[in-house]
């Protein structure tokens, strides 16, 4: 891979004082194989071992992945399950310096594999929200999240629960589809997508992860504010340049996308060629639990193996303040304490 001179080495200590947002963070990928065996011993006759729990990590492709984020989603039961993961969530995005997050949560799998009400657990997610919030000045809102390939009706309970939420729990901001765009492309969603931004919530898609461009300009076409992923936007010149011109957000995954096999080797990505294209990058970590990873390394791995510069960092973390769904005052502020770090 050609690469720019190389640049001075970051220290962890910079990239953990550089006030950052992360925009693409799976609540239940965040849940490491340890905390798994806890919410084990509190529900199983007989707990899962260690072993066993790191056993459900395990995936060899991209379907494999999604079965495996099922996996460690089904092991989440009781509201004091979801606080306790949203809590350490948090705690462990505070000490990477990160000052706000906007986190998926799959509400769809809850509803279609657990077949259990959501919202009693939610109050769990809001219970450790405001205690993490108190403790270490970290903000979160909550984006729902519904699996694309259960179809629009599956999605339509979700997007129905975050407008019927939202008026007493302003934390839920936004709506989003995962799960496989190869069973399931955004056009089905377009009323729904409509419907939620009727109702106040901001859209969200994971487009061009698996698929082609089309599935970009698919989700564009109904409404979505940020992509998630976007790595097959490179194949589309057309495409680039609308993305560039609208400043459309990219929410970017690297270790995801090299762990899923979505993008086959490191040199492949596209995070520099967009970046210096002028795209709206954002740097994320997905489901950290599952691709070993934090946001801070991602910071990293852009320095150590895409040549991004101590400046063009600062930038990727102002885009990300850029691109969130705060209100502008604090997007200013937090802006300014950017351009502080020293
Ligand atoms: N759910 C959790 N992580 C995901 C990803 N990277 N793509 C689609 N659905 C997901
Ligand atoms: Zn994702």
């Amino acid at each position: 891979m050609t690469r720019p001179a190389a640049p001075r080495r970051i220290a962890a200590s910079w990239l953990r004082a550089l006030p950052k947002a992360e925009l693409h963070l799976h609540l239940e990928g965040t849940v490491s194989p340890e905390t798994l065996v806890e919410l084990s011993q509190r529900h199983d006759d007989e707990g899962l071992t260690l072993t066993e729990a790191r056993s459900l990590y395990h995936y060899t492709d991209f379907t494999g992945f999604l079965l495996a984020f099922k996996a460690v989603s089904e092991r989440l039961r009781t509201p004091e399950d979801y606080e306790l993961i949203t809590f350490r969530m948090l705690e462990r995005l505070a000490a990477q310096g990160v000052v706000h997050a906007e986190a998926y949560v799959s509400v769809g799998v809850v509803y279609y594999w657990r077949r259990i009400e959501f919202e009693s657990l939610f109050h769990g997610m809001e219970a450790a929200r405001v205690r993490a919030e108190q403790q270490f000045g970290i903000t979160l809102y909550w984006i729902f999240d519904a699996v694309r390939h259960f179809g629009p009706e599956e999605a339509a309970r979700v997007f129905r629960k975050a407008a019927e939420l939202r008026p007493a729990f302003p934390s839920i901001l936004g709506i989003g589809i995962g799960g496989d765009e190869r069973r399931a492309g955004a056009e089905p969603f377009r009323e729904l997508f409509q419907e939620a931004q009727d109702a106040g919530l901001r859209l969200t898609a994971h487009a061009g992860e698996t698929m082609g461009p089309e599935s970009i300009w698919a989700a564009l076409n109904i409404g979505a504010e940020r992509i998630g992923h976007g790595l097959s936007a490179q194949l589309d010149a057309d495409l680039m340049e609308v993305l560039a011109e609208r400043q459309i957000p990219l929410e970017i995954c690297i270790t995801s996308n090299l762990r899923t096999g979505c993008c086959p080797t490191l040199e492949e990505h596209p995070v520099r060629r967009y970046f210096d294209a002028g795209l709206m990058v954002t740097l994320n970590s997905d489901d950290p639990a599952m691709f070993e990873s934090d946001l801070q390394d991602e910071y990293r791995l852009a320095h150590d193996s895409f040549g991004f510069t101590g400046e063009h960092l600062r930038e990727l973390a102002a885009n990300s303040i850029e691109a969130s769904f705060l209100p502008a005052t604090r997007k200013v502020a937090l802006l300014h304490q950017i351009e502080q770090v020293k």
